[in-house]
């Protein structure tokens, strides 16, 4: 998920894979490190936060090669920490390797390793595919061949490097699912998880693709595939400059961010879904799913984007797992002695795991002896650390202070943790399949929508001066409305409200003219007819409409001024959809005003304050 460099040449390494490193830092991350070979051995050295701090424990001291690897983490098992961060090296100090991903099968890997004799020192899955590359060489095979056979057993992502001693002159690298580049030099060759790491030492760049296993040399490199054939790859010729290439190509991580949620939410459900048994498997949660299922109720408490996130939870749990589910502030439920029994499970939803409203609701509500759980983004954060147990939504770092794909991910927990309770109740194989299915497509649906990025900026320019915005949904999709008004109050400074469409007839009608404009989420479920209803209000009073609409609606058009129309979906996914067109209208409505997306006034990124 974060970052990869490598070198090997005739140069010091050092500087080139703090350098890499450094351009890779757009990416997030918590943790970087570097490891080197040299004739005794690998020499690794890390260090928690900046990559500023690793270079300052480097220098003045004697760590020079003209072989190294270089990474960042972002953590997704095990707490950020010096220990935990990359490279991870073997029980003999001879191999390191550095990765990017999830080994999912780590747990099994870990048990048999540990009763041949391997001794584990993180908290890492990485640090399992060390050891078992390690299993292999020990029975005698080449690096090479070592790594491949420890990857036919690992299920999971991972964008690797991997070093040996007794190979001094080469890096393997393979990728599934991570990305991985070689860039091509003089008598010296480089790897990167993104190319901007590249661009300063050469413009030949060798994509590698899923499955792909390489050996690199100072002045040679191969590529086979998992079957060990080999592939012969194009070298590629990139004219990008290195200043476009900062944030991924993306002039704002906020936009970056909202363009990863195809991975970001497929990397949530990742490993977690069990088609044949129509359920989801949750390792942090699975001790506790028969007593989550057993729950006489199931409240939800976060703050923000999370809190909207908790909303469309309690509509997934109240229609599949048949449990009474509540939804409260977190800053409310800590102030107000709620009734919390040993029956009840609290969830609490936290992107960055500090939130210090929702941390102290956590702690009230383990006082009161309920089951206290987490969905955190953050691995190792407060809230993280403090609930019985958890889900990581491993949506991948979220730097812009408006949170987009954390929400997305979110979601895509809750309709997992909804599915595993429903199937433990009455929900039926059939339809834990279908919304397995579901799931599934969700990624391409995404991507479809992300299409509609320049249509979207269109509408957006022609209502970048508004004064007020009106959100109206329905059901599963009232939730988004107060999403997408919140999105758009923070980074464009606009004044937006988000309402169940049916409330508008009792107050927030009043405000309709020409100048006010509502977005309606008008998707094709038991509320269409509704809505459309309220549509027609709103068009009586001269109001300006854009809806969010689904593809096969031609109707729609017949009433809104603008229309977004995005793939159907089963009704409980519906908000992981429709939420990104939101996304990306109050993006282009804050940047067509100029403003700071990334940075909003006044906000922070996680308030740890009450
Ligand atoms: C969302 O765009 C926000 N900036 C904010 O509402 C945020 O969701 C809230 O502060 C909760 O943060 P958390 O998920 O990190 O706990
Ligand atoms: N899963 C690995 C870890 O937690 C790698 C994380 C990353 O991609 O940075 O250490």
């Amino acid at each position: 998920m974060c970052g990869i460099v490598g070198y090997i040449g005739n140069k010091n390494c050092v500087p080139i894979l703090i350098g890499g490193l450094k351009q890779l830092e757009y990416r997030g991350y918590d943790s970087a490190g570097i490891g080197v070979m040299n004739h005794n051995g690998v020499h690794v050295v890390k260090s928690v936060g900046k990559v500023a701090a690793l270079e300052t424990k480097i220098n003045g001291s004697p760590f020079r090669s003209t072989l190294g690897i270089g990474h960042t983490r972002w953590a997704t098992h095990g707490v950020p920490n010096e220990r935990n961060a990359h490279p991870h090296v073997n029980n003999a100090g001879t191999l390191m390797v550095i990765h990017n991903g999830i080994i999912e099968n780590y747990v099994e890997i870990k048990k048999t390793l540990s009763a041949e004799g391997f001794r584990f020192v993180t908290e890492t899955d990485t640090e399992a595919l060390v050891h078992l590359i390690d299993s292999f060489i020990r029975r005698g095979y080449p690096l090479f061949k070592a790594v491949r056979a420890a990857l036919s057993q690992v299920k999971g992502t991972y964008g690797i490097a991997v070093v040996h001693a007794s190979e001094p002159d080469c890096i393997v690298v393979a990728k599934n699912g991570s990305p991985l580049t070689i860039g091509i030099g003089d008598s010296e060759n480089f790897i990167a998880s993104d190319v901007s790491a590249l661009v300063a030492h050469t413009k030949q760049i060798v994509y590698l693709e899923d499955g792909d296993i390489a050996e690199i040399r100072r002045d040679s490199f191969f590529v086979n595939d998992m079957t060990d054939q080999r592939i012969e790859k194009e070298v590629q010729y990139i004219t990008v400059k290195l200043e476009e290439i900062s944030k991924g190509g993306y002039p704002h991580f906020m936009l970056k961010e909202i363009m990863e949620q195809p991975e970001s939410v497929y990397n949530a459900m990742r490993g977690r879904l069990l088609y044949d048994e129509g359920t989801s498997k949750l390792g942090g949660i699975d001790e506790y799913a028969d007593r989550l299922a057993d729950s006489k109720r199931i409240i939800i408490s976060a703050c923000g984007t999370s809190w909207h996130a908790g909303l469309v939870g309690e509509y997934m749990l109240e229609q599949y797992a048949e449990t009474p589910a509540e939804v409260e502030y977190a800053s409310e439920f800590r102030y107000r002695n709620p009734i919390i029994t040993k029956d009840d499970t609290v969830l609490f939803i936290s992107q960055s795991g500090e939130t210090a409203d929702t941390l102290a609701a956590l702690k009230e509500t383990k006082r009161k002896g309920a089951l206290a759980l987490g969905l955190c983004n953050v691995v190792g954060s407060s809230i993280a650390r403090e609930s019985t147990a958890g889900v990581y939504l491993h949506a991948g770092p979220e730097i812009g202070v408006a949170s987009t794909k954390a929400f997305t991910a979110q979601l895509t927990a809750l309709a997992l943790i909804t599915l595993m309770i429903a199937r433990k109740k009455r929900l039926s194989l059939t339809d834990g399949q279908t919304i397995v299915r579901e799931l599934q497509m969700i990624p391409d649906k995404i991507r479809t929508i992300l299409r509609l990025n320049a249509q979207i900026e269109t509408i957006a320019n022609k209502f970048a001066d508004a004064r007020n915005f009106l959100y109206l949904g329905r059901g599963y999709n009232f939730p988004v409305a107060l999403e997408g008004a919140l999105k758009l109050k923070e980074i464009s400074y606009i004044h937006a409200e988000g309402y169940p469409a049916a409330e508008m007839k009792h107050g927030p009608i009043a405000l309709i003219d020409e100048n006010m404009p509502a977005v309606f989420i008008a998707l094709k479920d038991s509320t269409y007819e509704k809505i459309l209803s309220n549509i027609q209000e709103v068009k009586a009073r001269h109001g300006k409409i854009i809806a969010i609409a689904n593809e096969d609606d031609e109707e729609i058009d017949n009433y809104v001024d603008y229309s977004i129309k995005i793939p159907r979906t089963i009704r409980m996914l519906n908000p992981i959809l429709s939420a990104i067109p939101l996304q990306l209208l109050a993006y282009h409505i804050a940047v067509h005003k100029g403003l700071n997306v990334d940075q909003p006034r006044n906000l922070a990124k996680s308030v740890t304050v009450e």
